[in-house]
């Protein structure tokens, strides 16, 4: 078979000429997204923080109790990842969803991702949701008060947590290579941060606000799981799951490529490992693409979104 795909990369051209017919005819579409799709932004991982954090478990800071009892502590790593985050750049598939999602009328996308780059590359943000919740959201620690600020790009989020200088480039080729912060510099000292310099909730006046992201050990956020239950259960049937940079093997992500399925949808995914099969595996119905999603998906989601304008930008 002849076609314009075959010269772009190693994708077979009749997965892709099968994929694209029925892209072109899907009406319902709901999109899995993990930390694969992020894979090629330059964004360290925080399994095994070395440098500042070298002494703490990024676990550890990642709990409730930790922010109940060091939330300046708490938050300085989290300005940290906020900060990191902010100098990785979208890549071209999370340019290439945000406008699958603008041409798709009937489209939802469910994210595990807090690093923010689907927001910064345009993903209307009434067809993103958050499974894990957002680096870049804000809330109030009490329990008693619903404050939110959504997709808050300060940096640092207060003064008092500007970072202390003597890091390395974490977008480094070396940094990148290694896949994890570290920071060499082991001289550079973290300050104190006090309670009154964190940002403090302009509604009820008396919580400490912290990092919108689902800790260990908290419940993941109810108004997203019902909105995307009850989108998945709705009338019409799903035609079209698309399972990018996940493995989607640990639920609730491994339920929801069940579900689809079950409500009708075909399956595609996106991933650099073939091993990585979704829920309980994958059909010969399904399609698989191996590969950087930052290549396969603006690739395969041209019969849509045509030639990608957009291309990473430069901050
Ligand atoms: C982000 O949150 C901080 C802390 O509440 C606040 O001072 C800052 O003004 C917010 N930024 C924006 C753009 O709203
Ligand atoms: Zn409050």
């Amino acid at each position: 078979m002849a076609s314009k795909a075959a010269t772009s990369s190693s994708i077979p051209t009749a997965d892709l000429e099968s994929f694209s017919s029925h892209l072109q005819s899907s009406r319902r579409i709901l999109a899995l997204l993990g930390a694969g799709l992020s894979a090629s932004s330059g964004l360290p991982t925080f399994r095994g923080a070395g440098g500042l954090w070298r002494t703490h478990d990024a676990v550890s800071l990642a709990t409730p109790e930790a922010f109940q009892a060091d939330p300046g502590l708490v938050w300085q790593f989290y300005n940290y990842r906020r900060h990191m985050a902010l100098r990785a750049q979208p890549n071209n598939a999370h340019y290439a969803l945000a406008q699958l999602a603008r041409k798709t009328r009937d489209f939802e996308t469910l994210s595990q991702n807090v690093d923010g780059l689907s927001q910064r590359a345009g993903h209307p943000g009434d067809k993103l949701h958050l499974l894990h919740g957002s680096l870049f959201d804000i809330k109030c620690g009490e329990f008693f008060c619903d404050y939110v600020q959504k997709d808050n790009f300060t940096n640092p989020v207060v003064p008092a947590l500007a970072i202390p200088t003597g890091e390395i480039d974490p977008t480094s080729n070396a940094a990148r290579g290694a896949r994890e912060l570290d920071i060499s510099d082991e001289k550079v000292e973290l300050p104190e941060v006090a309670i009154r310099d964190l940002p403090h909730c302009p509604k009820c006046k008396t919580g400490i606000l912290r990092p919108g992201v689902v800790w260990f050990g908290e419940a993941l956020p109810r108004d997203t799981i019902r909105y995307i239950d009850d989108w998945i259960h709705a009338t019409n049937k799903i035609d079209l799951i698309l399972v990018i940079g996940t493995s989607a093997k640990v639920y609730p992500a491994a339920g929801y490529v069940d579900t689809a399925r079950a409500r009708g949808a075909r399956v595609a995914v996106v991933n650099t490992e073939r091993t990585d099969a979704p829920g309980s595996g994958l059909t010969k119905k399904d399609w698989f693409f191996q590969g950087d999603a930052a290549e396969v998906v603006p690739q395969i989601l041209k019969p849509i979104i045509g030639e990608l304008e957009t291309r990473a930008q430069q901050a």
